[in-house]
């Protein structure tokens, strides 16, 4: 019998190759990331110029996405899956600003986010926060280790920002959606932001080729159906899938190539 080896944290980092996580960091001009994020990064940002501002519009959005949900919709609990490395504004300082007792638990499948995922945990009193390593792909998994932090019975808004897209197959993506959200009761939302090719973004097919070659994990843009059918049965809220930087911003906010949705469950 071959024993089982626990693999160290940092051993399980790569710094050979670039990681979405870390490159995302890289757009949004944090310091968590490695010479090899910065220049897959920067290739990107030659072939497709406006990554920087999708990577900025998709945060902008969930500030605003994550502020209405904790306010006016009255929702206290946040499933964060694909959260990313911690930068200004995360899930629980958004929502525990609205609404102190916010819940929220957050899941990443990237070793980088754990490593800094104590800055993920900075929960006011009131509220709490929790983090999983653990991946979307196994949403059974992920329901089963959110509690306590999360009651099951009481709305949960899942988030899904910028992470369908690491799952190529659009069937598992669904199957993940239907999972999580046949799990929580009526009231819960689900949001999601997806890159497309369908919203301008010069460059972006070249650019998702080239990340495809030479960075991990590997994406998919999909289109505005294939988007809607994540939504089905659930509720839209005003104004529907637009671009993530229009999605209640302010009147004029320039277009990025990256589809943006609340939806609520009946
Ligand atoms: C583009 S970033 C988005 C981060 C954050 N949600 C945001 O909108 O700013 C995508 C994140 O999803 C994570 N991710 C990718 N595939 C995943 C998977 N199969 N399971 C869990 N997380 C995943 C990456 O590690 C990364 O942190």
């Amino acid at each position: 019998m071959t024993e089982a080896r626990i693999i160290p944290l940092n051993d399980r980092i790569r710094s050979d190759v670039a990681h979405n996580a870390r490159v995302w960091n890289h757009w949004l001009g944090g310091k968590d990331n490695y010479p090899v994020d910065r220049a897959v990064g920067d290739r990107v940002t030659g072939m497709y110029p406006s990554i920087g501002e999708v990577a900025r519009a998709d945060r902008a959005f969930l500030g605003r996405a994550v502020r209405y949900l904790a306010g006016d919709a009255g929702i206290g609990q946040f499933l964060d899956i694909g959260t990313g490395l911690p930068t200004a504004g995360n899930t629980h300082e958004v929502a525990q600003h609205t609404a102190p007792d916010s819940r929220i638990v957050y899941v990443d499948n990237d070793p980088a986010v754990l490593v800094h995922a104590r800055a993920l945990l900075t929960s006011s009193p009131e509220g709490a926060t929790e983090y999983i390593e653990a991946d979307a792909r196994h949403p059974e998994r992920i329901l089963r280790a959110v509690e306590p932090t999360l009651d099951l019975k009481k709305p949960v808004a899942v988030m899904l920002l910028g992470t369908l897209n690491f799952v190529l197959d659009t069937d598992e993506a669904q199957h993940i959606v239907r999972t999580l959200m046949d799990a929580v009761p009526s009231g819960s939302h689900l949001v999601l932001t997806h890159p497309t090719l369908e919203l301008g973004g010069e460059g972006n097919e070249a650019a998702m080729r080239f990340w495809n070659e030479n960075a991990t994990p590997p994406i998919t843009a999909r289109s505005r159906a294939e988007f809607a059918a994540f939504l089905t049965g659930l509720e839209l809220v005003e104004p529907g899938i637009v671009s993530c930087a229009r999605w209640r911003a302010e009147p004029g906010a320039v277009e990025v190539a990256q589809f943006g949705a609340v939806a609520r469950k009946r």
